[in-house]
């Protein structure tokens, strides 16, 4: 096994902290720094190896703090500065390592960068942006990534481009200024401790500089142009000056091959498995998605991630209850019948997998609470940006968490949440699961207390079509049935661990088991 396959970033289990909704250390129904430190117990207790913070910058929170002021300060609402630096310290302390989110494709229309491109038609940083002169039209019909246009008015009635929310002007990539800017982000953040970076729509930076139309079968204007491959070039060299620093991209790519391109062994250090969130929960789909994951990362070297959920997309307890178990932002599904049961119990099998394949696994706060999608925010209550563009909200996977007690606000704060949290969640806050053997959370800790144990390798054991089952090493294997019935259970010594209760040696259906062979 060479350094690079045994760094950390490789076979790590990596918790998204989501921190306006973690927990409230001082009342004002939103979560904080010193609210996760407060917590920080919690994610020592689950075993993780480094936590991911959603960005905690100064921000007017157009789109929940991804409209980003000020990379280098933290936002009032979660701290400060030296809250963070604290954090990092105690996550260092606990054994936990910590990655910030950065984004670079755009910045918040309060930057100082984008104040001063709109004071003025001659400011210098009116080139850090994509200014184009005022007319009738707009210089292109490009639908935004919330949907909806791309272009807005500054107040001179020039137009400047915004791939998101007009509050998120895009920033021009081919400025010098703009790669120094970022480069010392990096360096800012890896100062403080960070151990790695999040790379914020990774694949968005360029757009061609003749703004053609989408056209099928023509290069995409703004998607994963070339360009953007020599940004993670000159990053890597960044993050190469550092001991143990890794970069991992949000890289929503349909292409495997122009997926890995960003893994090569120049650029980024992983990337979110987004094939795998997608996919149906059908034993084909899901066997070909793993091998399609393992085939891609081996050509390039590079660490295959597995990722259930996020704060974007509808939790997986929700996806896996419901007729249609795929997702993507194309395919509003919301309000669609949920079989919180059936969904729970693949969401158990789900963690034995993605605990167990080899690569690094993120976990979403919440997910380890087998929290599920609030449905039932009120309209006048939601928050985020793309529900008007879209009919789709993403609040319903940002409800903040349930920590005690049998009533929201659940310990999560001494107000009220700024989302609201079901009434049905009593059972499922991190004190009601403690200590209870077949709660979600217990299944959690065990299992990635148990994760250690595994061997290394991979390989597929033949259990018929429908039951995903596997080995690491000659003396541990992983069995997922789904087939629509009982399956006998292949020979073992002993079972480590059931995501639900067996039928003596045989496997229920939508149930994932641990074996010692
Ligand atoms: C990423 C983030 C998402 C955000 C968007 C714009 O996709 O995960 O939350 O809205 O980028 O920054």
């Amino acid at each position: 096994m060479s350094a690079k396959d045994s760094a950390w970033w490789c076979d790590a289990v990596i918790y998204q902290v989501y921190p306006r909704s973690y927990a409230d250390s001082d009342g004002d129904g939103v979560g904080d720094i010193d609210g996760i430190r407060a917590h920080l117990g919690h994610l020592r207790d689950l075993g993780v190896d480094a936590i991911w913070m959603s960005p905690w910058y100064p921000s007017p929170m157009a789109d929940a703090g991804y409209d980003v002021a000020d990379f280098r300060d933290i936002d009032p609402v979660f701290g400060t500065l030296a809250a963070a630096e604290a954090l990092i310290t105690e996550a260092h302390q606990a054994g936990i390592k910590i990655i910030v989110d950065i984004v670079p494709n755009h910045v918040s229309s309060e930057h100082p960068w984008f104040q001063a491109a709109i004071a003025s038609p001659d400011a210098p940083e009116r080139d850090y942006f994509w200014f184009r002169p005022a007319s009738e039209r707009m210089p292109t019909a490009w639908t935004g990534e919330f949907g909806g246009t791309t272009w807005s008015k500054a107040p001179d009635g020039s137009w400047y481009l915004h791939l998101f929310t007009p509050q998120q002007p895009d920033l021009n990539w081919e400025h010098p200024d703009v790669r120094a800017e970022f480069e010392d982000i990096l360096r800012f953040w890896f100062d403080r401790g960070a151990d790695g970076i999040r790379i914020d729509s990774a694949a968005l930076l360029f757009k061609d500089k003749d703004l053609p139309e989408v056209r099928d079968g023509e290069p995409h204007p703004f998607r994963d142009l070339d360009a953007v491959h020599d940004v993670y070039r000159a990053w890597r060299r960044v993050a190469d000056e550092y001991p143990d620093r890794a970069l991992i991209g949000e890289v929503w790519m349909p292409e495997v091959d122009r997926f890995t391109n960003y893994l090569r062994p120049d650029e980024l250090h992983a990337a979110f498995n987004f094939d795998f969130l997608g996919c149906a929960w059908d034993p084909y789909l899901m066997r070909a998605c793993i091998d399609r994951t393992l085939d891609a990362h081996a050509g390039v070297g590079a660490p295959p991630t597995w990722v259930l959920s996020n704060h974007d997309v509808t939790r997986h307890v929700t996806r896996y209850g419901r007729t249609d178990t795929t997702f993507s932002f194309g395919n509003n599904l919301d309000g669609t019948p949920v079989d919180l049961e059936l969904g729970t119990r693949r969401a158990r099998a789900a963690a034995l997998l993605s605990l167990s394949l080899p690569g690094a696994t993120y976990v979403y706060q919440g997910e380890e609470l087998g929290l599920w999608e609030n449905e039932n925010i009120a309209e006048d209550q939601m928050q985020d940006p793309m529900y008007a563009r879209r009919g789709h909200s993403r609040d319903g996977c940002r409800v903040p968490l349930p920590w005690s007690g049998d009533e929201p606000p659940y310990g999560f704060s001494t107000a009220t949440p700024w989302l609201p949290q079901p009434a049905e969640w009593k059972d499922r806050t991190v004190q009601a699961q403690t200590g209870d053997p077949n709660s979600m959370l217990e299944l959690y800790r065990a299992a990635i207390r148990l994760r250690r144990s595994q061997g290394a390798g991979f390989a597929w054991l033949d259990r018929g079509a429908e039951v995903l089952a596997y080995t690491r090493g000659p003396r541990f294997a992983c069995v997922l049935n789904l087939s629509g019935a009982p399956v006998p259970l292949p020979e073992h010594k002993t079972c480590l661990l059931a995501s639900g209760p067996l039928d003596g040696d045989l496997l229920p259906r939508d149930t994932a088991v641990w074996l010692r062979l």
